[in-house]
């Protein structure tokens, strides 16, 4: 009997098909909605392989119910949706999609930074509502970019290629993490700096990393306090690294000038969330990896990643608890 491997959302073709010439597959078919709990549920605990996404979210107790599962490969590089310590203790692996996405996550991390400090959501909906008028000095005046000092908080792989991008446009960049990352302040010419004083020094903060229990609301209302009043915030990461009421506050008071954030504490969010009242942010939907070529690779990688666990070789990136 062939292996049986269940992909949570619908696929190309292409995609399936290479996990198909040795397993027998099912999919959840929807492109847009998640597989709910139940299905997933049952679908995990008669499985051998998952492939999953950003939106499963994968417990102790859909693991603890597994019957023949080996691998959890899931399409993305963060993987705060899956219970790892379960998955470790039933000797289940787990995979992830790490450095295939970075510099595309890093591009639209700047995208970001560059749409919030120079305000263009705002001059797109001033063109849509009729309000260009004449020219006008100080219409829609904001930061400049170059010459500013960028803040990175995780300076992993992503953190590094924003700070690539940083140099390029002829910032200061300084950065906070974990640990000292020496390389990499040689290679790019970075400063580490305590959180403190990232925060306060900064005219452009960006938060790249991964969601642990570390990180959870990591910049809470103390931390935008501390921000510089015409700072601007921004968050790849995982939505829960922000306390998002202290955020909506920071930006209403003028505490900081703006934000960019393509994550969010409960996605998707809706056209009524508060922080769509405000004018100085610019929202993304979750798309940091999302170029055409990126997720194409992270799809093979994750099809990779269930057949090499079904086999049993080594995975080429395992998440290690
Ligand atoms: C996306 O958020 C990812 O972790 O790859």
């Amino acid at each position: 009997m062939k292996p049986y491997v269940f992909i949570t959302r619908r696929m190309p073709a292409a995609i399936v098909e290479m996990i198909e010439r040795e397993c027998e597959v099912s999919m959840w078919e929807e492109e847009e909605t998640p597989v709910p709990d139940e299905i997933l549920a049952r679908e995990i605990k008669r499985a051998d392989g998952i492939f999953c996404n950003v939106s499963d979210t994968i417990t102790k107790e859909m693991i603890d119910g597994a019957e023949r599962l080996t691998i959890i490969a899931t399409m993305a590089v963060g993987y705060n949706n899956i219970d790892i310590e379960a998955a470790a203790a039933r000797g289940i692996q787990i995979a992830h999609t790490p450095g295939v996405l970075t510099e595309t996550t890093a591009d639209l991390t700047f995208a970001l930074l560059m749409a919030a400090a120079r305000r263009l959501p705002e001059g797109m909906e001033a063109i849509k509502n009729d309000e260009w008028g004449a020219w006008a000095p100080f219409f829609l005046t904001g930061q400049d970019i170059h010459h500013s000092r960028l803040g990175i908080i995780g300076m992993g792989r992503i953190g590094e290629a924003v700070a690539r991008r940083g140099k390029g446009f002829s910032m200061e960049v300084v950065y906070h993490n974990r640990s000292r990352k020496h390389e990499a302040e040689e290679a790019i010419g970075v400063r580490y700096q305590e959180l403190d004083e990232l925060l306060e020094t900064s005219d452009f903060v960006c938060l790249t990393a991964p969601y642990t229990n570390e990180t959870h609301h990591l910049m809470n209302a103390e931390a935008f306090k501390k921000m510089k009043d015409s700072a601007i915030f921004v968050n790849t990461s995982r939505g829960s690294t922000v306390d998002e009421k202290a955020l909506f506050t920071a930006l209403k008071n003028g505490e900081i000038r703006g934000a960019g954030l393509d994550v969010f504490e409960q996605e998707p969010i809706s056209s009524s969330h508060p922080l769509l009242s405000l004018p100085n942010v610019t929202l993304l939907p979750h798309i940091g990896s999302a170029s055409e070529k990126t997720r194409w690779r992270m799809a093979e990688m994750t099809a990779n990643h269930v057949l090499q666990g079904i086999r049993g070789e080594a995975l080429d990136h395992p998440v290690k608890e």
